[in-house]
This record gives structure tokens, C-alpha cells and sequence, in this order.
């Protein structure tokens, strides 16, 4: 059999919330040709806690590696023309293991966990004047239980093994990025223990002005700065794979990992949004607004972050982002099926939804990890009011896709507001953006055209497209001139703005609702 000559290939992890995937593009057309995709366990062991199995995680890598060679090998590809290979991942997601025995020593706390809600409002009350936004200035983000430190806080507070690790010396943090790239590289034997500025910038210890990590700020949070991992730039060669031979991956052994970038930055990258004022929304197991703003961080007055959207290779500047940070979206869908189980998949979401074609008065607000931007309030929970008689399953399903989109449109109105540019369109992506019946909702609530790539994957893209690019892989240029045009499909708003004001308006009286609701 002949094998097909493409030229240099290039590889991203995206590990998400909800799903792992492995996908190989052609470095000259940005083409997809092979990929593979795993579902990741959560786990709830309490009320408002999340966890996720780092070994799990691991290992769905692995598969999905694994998985991807085995169909590029049925393409007749050679796995050998992969030159480089970026990691993009959930952010936040905290996690500890022993360097010494590789082994993790506490579940993974996902970003949305709220088990720190106590210590994060503990910690506000001591500010003065209780400022969430006290350590705004340095860090871009308010005290909140989103963001690793307090994560981390807790599990030297509460777990005895990760204690004794911190202790003798033993103990290395990172969030998803630097757990995969610590095992890829040899792990236990030599694994190189790293972050990039994206991923450093969510958790809280992150200067994004100095680019380092704050010795007050762990100081204020009792981080012993020895277990944080070395903060390198978003493209560059951290290490080379180094897989056990008897793996079906071990063919990708010796690849350079060489781009990082947490998810929603990959995301920014991937769909090209290099020019300041330029933005993405990304719907995920939540949903995520970043809008460029170039090499000054902008710091909002309206409950947005501020964020590193990306450091293209060491010596390139520091851009910044301001992001707006939805905690559901997707996993609205997953409580839909699996906690009521009145849908049995998504797309049986769309088509319920799409068989009534309104909510009927009825607005589901999902703050089920508490409200995240613009309002910043763990103690929210989740509500659904306006119902009557006449509220069916199908209601229910049509009100759950309109949160998402009016939880955009308060992100949207907040960029607006601190950038004084509105946005006269919304470039989108993410796996709910198949969902034709939430694209077509969403330009009507935002009253402007969404636009939405063809080619999907744009998160990984970017993490591929860093990795390509680093110093000594160099098979991507990432000068805008060189960049393929993105075909793409555009939803224009259909129904009027006094209607989909009186909406919104409702939704923000729901919002009020869930608001304050411990208290
Ligand atoms: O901040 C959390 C975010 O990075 C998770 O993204 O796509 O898994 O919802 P996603």
C-alpha cells in the first residue's frame, strides 16, 4: 500500500470537563485527518463537590493517542510526520501527586467544585472593606472558588497524604497541563514539571503584570512556592514524549511537546483572534467570552476577568484578554439527561426544544456552582419559575438552551460596556454550537449575527497551531497573511429587539432569584 505525502502533521490534547480528545492536522491546510474522542467520569461525593480521577484522565489520553494513530495508519499516514504536539486543557482543575512515587494523591478538584465556598467567603470578609476583587490588581481575578488556590488550600488543609507530601518535600501541584505533560515527558523518572502563562494566570498565584508567580500571593494563600511548576511561554519545546514501547502510542515517542494553552486561550488562538478587540465565545460544560486586548491587561469595572490569552514563544510579548465566564452551559444538557432524565442525548434536547419553540414564560437559571461573571456569587443556586399546568419536559428543554444564551448576552453587554467597542458580531465554538436551534436563539438574544467556523475544533487547533510554531519545530507560521482563510456558516437575529428585550429582562428577574438564596 502506498502511503500519502501531506507533509508535516501536527497534534493537540485537548483535555476538557467532560472529554479528552487526540487530533492530528495537516500543517498546511489546517485540515482535521484523524482524531479521537473519550468521555471523562465526574464524580459528586458531595453536594456541591466535583471530582474528576487524574489517572483516568491520564489514561484517556493515552486512548485517545492510541486510537487516532491506529485510524491514521488506516488513511496510509505516516505516524512519523507528526512533528509536534500541544497540550490545551480545562483550567483551574487542581491537582497534587508525589514526585517521587508518580502517583496523584487526592482526586482532581474541577474548577466548578464549591467546596471552598466557606474559605473563599472567610477570606473576603477579612479584606478590607470585604473587596472580592482585594487581590484584583495583581491578578486580574476576584477571590472565588473558580480559581486553583483555594483549591489547593484545601487539599493541604484536609488530606492528610498531601500534607506529608508537602512536608518531606515530595509534594508537585499543577492543573491539567502540567499533570499530562509531567507523565509525557517520563513522569517519575525525569518528567518536566511545567505550566504556561494561560494556565498560571487561573490560579491565583499568577502575577499577570511580572509574568511570575507572586510570593505575597502564595504567602497570602500559605503556597509553598517549591510545589508550583516552572511557568514557560504558550509555544515552545517543554520536553519530547517519552512513551513505554509496549503502548500502541509509543510511536509517538520522542515528538516534541512544544504549545500550552488552556482551553479558552487555545480557543482565542485557534479562531485567529490576534487583533485587539477581536473575541470568541466558546460553549463547553461551560462558556467562555474572551475578547483580545492586545499586549495591556484591561482590568473591568463590570465583573469580567482579566486574563493571559497568550505568549506565542519566550521572547514574544504577553497578550491579554478580558473574559467572561459562564460556569453552565453544556452541563446543563448532561443534568437534563442524567439527573432528570428527560432527554436520553443532545440532540434529543434540540428537537424537544424545537417542537414548541418558546420556553413559555418559563426561565431555568442553572447557577448550580453558584454564579460566576459578571456577578461573582457562590452562594446562587439553581432555579426554574414562571411555570404552570401548561409547562411540559418540552419547555423545560427550550428555557435550559435560552440560559445559555442569556447568560452570554450579559457577558456580551459587560464587554461592550468596558471596551466602549460593541461587538458587531460573536465568532463561536464548542461541541453545542451543532446545535442549529441555540445558534439561531443566540443571535436573537444578542441581536447580532453569530458566526460559527466550519471546521470546529478550533481549540485544539490553537493548541496545535502553538505547537507548530515553537522555536526549533517551526512548520506553522502564525503570521495572520499566511493564515487560511475559515469558511464559516453565519445565524443572523430573526425576531425583533423589543421582544427579545422583554426576555432578557425576564431573565434577569430570575437571576435575581437565585441570587442570595443561603442568606
Ligand atoms: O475554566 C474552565 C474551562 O477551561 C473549562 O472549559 O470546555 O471544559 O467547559 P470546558
Amino acid at each position: 500500500s502506498h502511503r500519502i505525502m501531506l507533509g508535516p502533521l501536527v497534534a493537540a490534547i485537548d483535555q476538557g470537563t467532560s472529554s479528552t480528545r487526540f487530533l492530528v492536522f495537516n500543517s498546511k491546510t489546517a485540515e482535521l485527518l484523524s482524531h479521537h474522542q473519550v468521555e471523562i467520569k465526574q464524580s459528586f461525593p458531595k453536594e456541591g463537590w466535583v471530582e474528576e480521577d487524574p489517572k483516568e484522565i491520564l489514561q484517556s489520553v493515552y486512548e485517545c493517542m492510541e486510537r487516532t494513530c491506529e485510524k491514521l495508519t488506516q488513511l496510509n499516514i505516516d505516524i512519523s510526520n507528526i512533528k509536534a504536539i500541544g497540550v490545551t486543557n480545562q483550567r483551574e482543575t487542581t491537582l497534587v501527586w508525589d514526585k517521587e512515587t508518580g502517583e496523584p494523591l487526592y482526586n482532581a478538584i474541577v474548577w466548578l467544585d464549591l467546596r471552598t465556598q466557606s474559605t473563599v467567603e472567610r477570606l473576603i470578609n477579612k479584606t478590607p472593606g470585604r473587596n472580592k476583587n482585594h487581590l484584583k490588581h495583581k491578578t486580574g481575578l476576584p477571590i472565588s472558588t473558580y480559581f486553583s488556590a483555594v483549591k489547593l488550600r484545601w487539599l493541604m488543609d484536609n488530606v492528610d497524604e498531601v500534607h506529608k507530601a508537602v512536608v518531606s518535600h515530595r509534594a508537585m501541584f499543577g492543573t491539567v497541563d502540567s499533570w499530562l505533560i509531567w507523565c509525557l515527558t517520563g513522569g517519575k523518572s525525569g518528567g518536566v514539571h511545567c505550566t504556561d502563562v494561560t494556565n498560571a494566570s487561573r490560579t491565583m498565584l499568577f502575577n499577570i503584570h511580572t509574568m511570575d508567580w507572586d510570593p505575597e500571593l502564595c504567602k497570602y494563600f500559605g503556597i509553598p512556592m517549591e510545589i508550583l511548576p516552572r511557568v514557560r511561554s504558550s509555544s515552545e519545546i517543554y520536553g519530547l514524549m517519552k512513551i513505554c514501547s509496549s503502548r500502541k502510542s509509543g510511536a509517538l515517542s520522542g515528538i516534541p511537546i512544544s504549545g500550552c494553552l488552556g482551553d479558552q486561550s487555545a480557543a482565542l488562538v485557534g479562531q485567529m483572534c490576534f487583533q485587539d478587540g477581536q473575541a470568541k465565545n466558546t460553549y463547553g460544560t461551560g462558556c467562555f467570552l474572551l475578547r483580545n486586548t492586545g499586549v495591556k491587561p484591561v482590568m473591568s469595572e463590570h465583573g469580567l476577568l482579566t486574563t493571559v490569552a497568550y505568549k506565542l514563544g519566550r521572547d514574544k510579548p504577553a497578550c491579554y484578554a478580558l473574559e467572561g465566564s459562564v460556569a453552565i452551559a453544556g452541563a446543563v444538557v448532561r443534568w437534563l439527561q442524567d439527573n432528570l432524565g428527560i432527554i436520553g442525548s443532545s440532540e434529543e434536547l434540540e428537537k424537544l426544544a424545537a417542537s414548541v419553540g418558546t420556553s413559555y414564560g418559563c426561565y431555568f437559571v442553572p447557577a448550580f456552582s453558584g454564579l460566576y461573571a459578571p456577578y461573582w456569587e457562590p452562594s446562587a443556586r439553581g432555579i426554574i419559575c414562571g411555570l404552570t399546568q401548561f409547562t411540559n419536559k418540552s419547555h423545560l428543554a427550550f428555557a435550559a438552551l435560552e440560559a445559555v444564551c442569556f447568560q452570554t448576552r450579559e457577558i456580551l453587554d459587560a464587554m461592550n460596556q468596558d471596551s466602549g467597542i460593541p461587538l458587531t458580531q460573536l465568532q463561536v465554538d464548542g461541541g453545542m454550537t451543532s446545535n442549529k436551534l441555540l445558534m439561531q436563539l443566540q443571535a436573537d438574544i444578542l441581536c447580532i449575527p453569530v458566526v460559527k467556523p466550519s471546521m470546529p475544533e478550533t481549540t485544539a487547533l490553537g493548541a496545535a497551531m502553538a505547537a507548530g510554531a515553537a522555536e526549533g519545530v517551526s512548520v506553522w507560521s502564525l503570521n495572520p497573511e499566511d493564515l487560511s482563510e475559515v469558511t464559516s456558516e453565519k445565524f443572523e437575529p430573526q425576531i425583533n429587539p423589543e421582544e427579545s428585550e422583554f426576555r432578557y429582562a425576564r431573565w434577569k428577574k430570575a437571576v435575581e432569584k437565585s441570587m442570595n438564596w443561603e442568606t
